[in-house]
């Protein structure tokens, strides 16, 4: 993240990197933001006009991409989508240069997704372009927490005082960072479960408790963010099949009811793994929140965007 300032009253940052360092009044800015977005989603507040975002998405995605190219569509701006496959990164162009010629053509907004941790980081200090961080590696991918936490405090009003079981694949997840990290932010317990290959000590100290038994980690749950294994970032073969991480570590209507609070809601990132770390009937059932967070990333990503914009005046090329 550049400088750090206070986002309380105006967005002063260039970029969003990730929720390490940003208060709790910098996320509020964001949530009241977003609220008025999702009251009046056609809102002629245009704060785009004009603006080209170049979308570079490095790793497959499905909502994150299509819910940035609707906000800026929304906010009046143009995407620029850009497909690695086609680019000239395939003749070895560096990702830095994409990004010199990108801004040539007029582009001030990049959206990244990249497998490298820290890589949108050094792109933001070498450029005065925006940069929003779409997910780098296992780092951070902040949008999609400010999301979750909308979402969650949207069902129940706020955040502080929950209790917030993350489960499933923490170590390789960048969801579960900027989640951990926000919601320790506006106080919420954080609990993190999954089975030994997932879990790090990196996350002592930060999560409330960390445990490999399900069960015991949804007592009294108000929420439970459910994580998918993330196969791709896996150097090892894993040492269970999806069935037995489904019997160990499977969310299911059965034990979420069993063990946590009775109105406990479920969020998930996506794309869902049905039937290995979640069921379809706890997945499109009434708990599920799982389609409201995708319906709001729109104006998490409006919001983040027009704040962004509002801190800063950009240099015509
Ligand atoms: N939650 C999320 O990042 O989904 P996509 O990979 O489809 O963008």
């Amino acid at each position: 993240m550049s400088a750090r300032k206070n986002f309380s009253a105006r967005w002063t940052q260039k970029d969003l990197i990730g929720l390490k360092g940003l208060n709790s009044s910098d996320l509020n800015a964001v949530f009241t933001r977003a609220a008025q977005f999702q009251k009046n989603p056609a809102s002629q507040n245009l704060k785009l006009k004009g603006e080209l975002a170049a979308l570079i998405f490095l790793e497959a995605s499905t909502r994150t991409r299509m819910s940035f190219e609707v906000a800026v569509h929304r906010l009046g701006g143009h995407s620029l989508i850009f497909s690695a496959q086609s680019s000239s990164l395939e003749k070895g162009e560096t990702l830095l240069d994409t990004v010199k010629n990108l801004e040539a053509l007029g582009a001030r907004f990049f959206i990244i997704r990249n497998s490298e941790n820290g890589i949108i980081k050094e792109l933001s200090e070498k450029s005065s372009s925006s940069f929003i961080n779409a997910g780098d590696g296992t780092n951070e991918h902040p949008t999609q927490a400010l999301l979750d936490l909308f979402t969650l405090k949207e069902a129940k009003e706020k955040i502080k005082g929950l209790k917030v079981v993350i489960v499933g694949d923490i170590l390789h997840s960048r969801v579960a960072r900027s989640n951990i990290l926000a919601l320790k932010e506006l106080g919420a317990a954080v609990f993190l479960c999954g089975p030994r290959e997932f879990l790090s000590d990196e996350f002592q100290g930060l999560a409330d408790r960390i445990s490999e038994d399900l069960n015991e980690s949804l007592i009294g749950a108000d929420a439970v963010l459910c994580l998918r294994i993330q196969r791709e970032r896996l150097k090892e073969k894993l040492n269970f099949t999806p069935q037995d991480y489904f019997k160990n570590f499977g969310l299911t209507e059965e034990r979420v009811k069993k063990y946590a609070r009775p109105n406990c809601v479920i969020l998930h990132p996506g794309p869902l793994n049905r039937e290995v770390e979640i069921s379809s009937e706890l997945a499109d059932g009434p708990r599920s929140l799982i389609l409201r967070q995708v319906h709001n990333g729109v104006f998490i990503r409006m919001a983040v965007l027009s704040l962004i914009k509002e801190g800063r005046t950009f240099k015509k090329s």
